[in-house]
């Protein structure tokens, strides 16, 4: 089972958007079992298939809709809430993920209480516990054999719940504006892919798909940064060779209840559809090899 994980601590630069492309992709279009996991508090990934809901005791935070086999009735639910999040396998509970409007993609979404309760509880143990409870879980055989692939959507940070993804993946990728800050955070997240990769044995390698330019407009400053970085001696040839441009259509695929549902649905000629399928086309490259 392959894990990918878009990955980048500046906010806004398209982790979620590469998320969801290519889990659209790997589900719709190669046919691969796919979970979505997003474990970002502010939940973006979530609300893009499911309807999730204002936890009315957090109120800036987002909780899981009430879960379509939830049964109030049932003996069997009388100790759960009806709601299945990431988070809950950090508090001893079960997660039953939801099926997204994609066949083959099901996606556990997140509780932005519970992953920011579970980010501070003891600091010092906190990255050893998230990646643990992380790596029992998708160890477990049901996960095991129900999957393909597990996409896990990160948030713009630094913090025990990026890293532990980090630790648990087996292709991270980094998205990135052409513009200083996300660059910066470019840097950033290469040292902890070097960082990670030094304590894996050879045949458990953290692979770097690469750095994907998102968001790409032909401004003089986007191309010369682009130029800057393919020159780079160390980072120049992590550059994917594809790029997503600017386009309101990835936009517009994060508002509720977009037509079409998915980008992968527009027709061949639509060039932000033609720049997804190459992304991802050479993203399932370096994946699935
Ligand atoms: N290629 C693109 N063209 C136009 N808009 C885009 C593109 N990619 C992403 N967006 C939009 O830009 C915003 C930020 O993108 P996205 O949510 O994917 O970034 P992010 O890195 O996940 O952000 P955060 O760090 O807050 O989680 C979103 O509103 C998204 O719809
Ligand atoms: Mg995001």
């Amino acid at each position: 089972m392959k894990v990918f994980v878009p990955t980048n601590n500046k906010g806004g630069v398209g982790k979620t958007n590469t998320s969801a492309l290519f889990a659209e992709y790997a589900s719709k279009i190669l046919n691969k079992k796919v979970l979505g996991i997003d474990f970002d508090p502010q939940c973006n990934f979530s609300q893009r298939y499911l309807a999730m809901e204002v936890d009315p005791s957090a109120p800036e935070g987002w909780m899981p809709p009430i879960h379509p086999d939830y049964d109030p009735t049932s003996k069997e639910d009388a100790d759960w809430d009806g709601r299945s999040s990431i988070a809950n396998i950090f508090f001893g509970e079960e997660v039953i993920p939801y099926q997204t409007y994609i066949e083959n993609f099901e996606i556990l979404p997140g509780n932005a209480d519970k992953l920011l309760q579970a980010e501070q509880i003891r600091k010092t143990e906190v990255l050893e516990k998230i990646y643990k409870r992380m790596s029992e879980f998708l160890t477990l055989p049901e996960v095991q054999n129900s999957y393909d692939i597990v996409v896990i959507d990160t948030a713009p940070s630094k913090g025990p719940l990026t890293r532990s993804a980090i630790r648990a993946a087996t292709h991270m990728i980094i998205p990135t504006v052409m513009e200083d800050k996300p660059i910066q955070g470019v840097y950033g997240m290469m040292q902890l892919w070097l960082a990670e990769s030094t304590t894996r044995e050879k045949s458990n390698a953290l692979n770097l798909v690469g750095i994907l330019p998102n968001m790409f407009k032909k401004t003089s400053l986007h191309s010369q940064l682009y130029e800057n970085l393919l020159e780079h001696e160390s980072l120049g040839k992590f550059i994917l060779p594809t790029i997503i441009g600017n386009r309101v259509v990835f936009a517009e695929a994060d508002s509720p209840n977009p037509n079409p549902r998915s980008i992968f649905d527009l027709p061949d000629n639509n060039v932000a559809k033609q720049e997804a399928v190459s992304a991802c086309e050479v993203i399932a490259e370096r994946v699935f090899a």
